[in-house]
């Protein structure tokens, strides 16, 4: 095991019932914004359920933050906060909501210029307004960490950042609220929370048990609940689970000591910087194409893998890895997601834009022991054509 730091501030309350509990948790006297997206608070009951939450504040509203949050959107909301002199902030709705109002609360305090320069440069954040999250969609476990994914419209960018202030002072969970989730955000987010699982977990062994099976817990959880909650979102029980699994899937706890590999996630951003796919869907395509493309590099884990998760025991090592990447390939497709790049339109075009911008950037070795150079991007894509 490596040697590691944890820390993890955010007060969690989960369940039904839990929304009264934001009047304990924001100061007395607080100046609050109620941030959230394009209205599905309404319709799900938690815009009520919030403003009767936050009766005697001096509130203000600002709605409007779109699923791939904007920066631009963004800027609206923190000159909303100058001006008002806003000391608090409530988050309701999904990642994106909770991604933009960390990325509002510490541009709002930035000093340095334009605070897109946090994305771009990762300029240094030492202070963010506090806020607290009312968290409808399991997926992206931002309610209880300190990263936040934004995008610019006009460059076409999606750029991820991550510091201790932009940590939740609370989150609450509600699993309720989320059983007014279409089918399609259901199937993200139980991808979603897959694959942030597989990025701390599918790169070479190092002794870290517990580790292991925590990840390897939450994945067969995930594969356990999956057909309940895709059928039924409404499935209480079943919402709950996934809930809890996509929260423990990004809070920390599974990366302790072990090596990650955030190259999935990094490819995949450029497919929705440059189509718009949803987040969850552009994992879906790029995890079996990097697996495909490093099976020698990542077979002790995807032996294991295969074993302990989708209990492939039989073969060769080589017939048990394929198993592996196509079991999970299939479980991706079992909730109506498609892995290919032709699912969604994407031509080998793209691929040439995504292999050029990382050059640029000079992302020549991301990821697992630098593994994923522009060449190993390129042929995990056309892999997936
Ligand atoms: O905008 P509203 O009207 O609220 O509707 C949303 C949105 O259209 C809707 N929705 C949310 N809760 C609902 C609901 N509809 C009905 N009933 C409910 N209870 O669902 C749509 C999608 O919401 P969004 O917040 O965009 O989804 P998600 O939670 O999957 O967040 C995706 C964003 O998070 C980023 C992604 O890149 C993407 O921008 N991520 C953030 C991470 C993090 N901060 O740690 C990690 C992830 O890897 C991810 O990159
Ligand atoms: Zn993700």
């Amino acid at each position: 095991m490596k040697d590691f730091e944890f820390y993890n501030p955010v007060k969690v309350f989960f369940g039904k019932d839990q929304v009264a509990q934001i009047t304990g948790q924001v100061p007395a006297g607080s100046k609050v914004i109620l941030i959230y997206g394009g209205g599905s608070i309404f319709k799900n009951g938690v815009y009520d359920r919030v403003k009767s939450a936050l009766k005697g504040y001096d509130l203000t509203e600002f709605g409007g933050i779109e699923p791939n949050p904007t920066y631009e959107t963004s800027m609206k909301a923190v000159e909303i906060i100058k001006q008002k002199n806003i000391s608090y902030i409530i988050a309701a709705g999904g990642g994106s909501v909770i991604d933009a109002t960390k990325f509002i609360a510490a541009a709002a305090l930035f000093k340095n210029g334009d605070p897109w320069k946090i994305l771009s440069e990762g300029a240094e954040v030492t202070e963010a307004i506090p806020f607290g999250c009312v968290l409808t969609l399991p997926a992206t476990g931002t309610e209880m960490n300190k990263n936040s994914v934004i995008s610019r419209k006009s460059t076409q960018e999606k750029m991820a950042f991550s510091v201790p202030p932009v940590f939740p002072k609370f989150s609450i969970l509600l699993p309720d609220a989320a059983g007014s989730l279409p089918q399609k955000q259901v199937a993200n987010g139980i991808v979603d929370a897959f694959v942030h699982v597989t990025e701390q977990y599918l790169t070479y062994p190092v002794n870290a048990p517990i580790q292991d099976r925590f990840a390897e817990a939450i994945m067969i959880t995930l594969i356990e609940e999956a057909p309940k909650v895709y059928a039924k979102p409404d499935d209480y029980e079943a919402m709950s689970n996934l809930m809890w699994s996509a929260t423990m899937a990004l809070n920390g706890l599974i990366s302790c000591g072990v090596p990650g590999d955030w190259s999935v996630h990094s490819i995949g951003h450029e497919l929705t910087a440059f189509h718009g796919i949803d987040h969850a869907r552009t994992l879906a395509i790029v995890l079996p194409g990097l697996w495909k493309t490093l099976r020698e590099e990542k077979k002790g884990k995807l032996l294991q893998y295969g074993e302990r998760v989708w209990g492939i025991k039989s073969g060769t090592e080589e017939e048990r890895v394929t198993a592996a990447i196509d079991k999970t390939e299939k479980f991706f497709q079992s909730l109506g997601i498609g892995t290919r790049l032709s699912d969604y339109g994407v031509k080998k075009d793209t691929i040439d834009r995504i292999v050029t911008r990382f050059e640029e950037r000079k992302w020549l070795s991301m990821g697992d022991r630098g593994l994923t150079t522009p060449q190993v991007t390129r042929k995990a894509l056309e892999i997936q054509l």
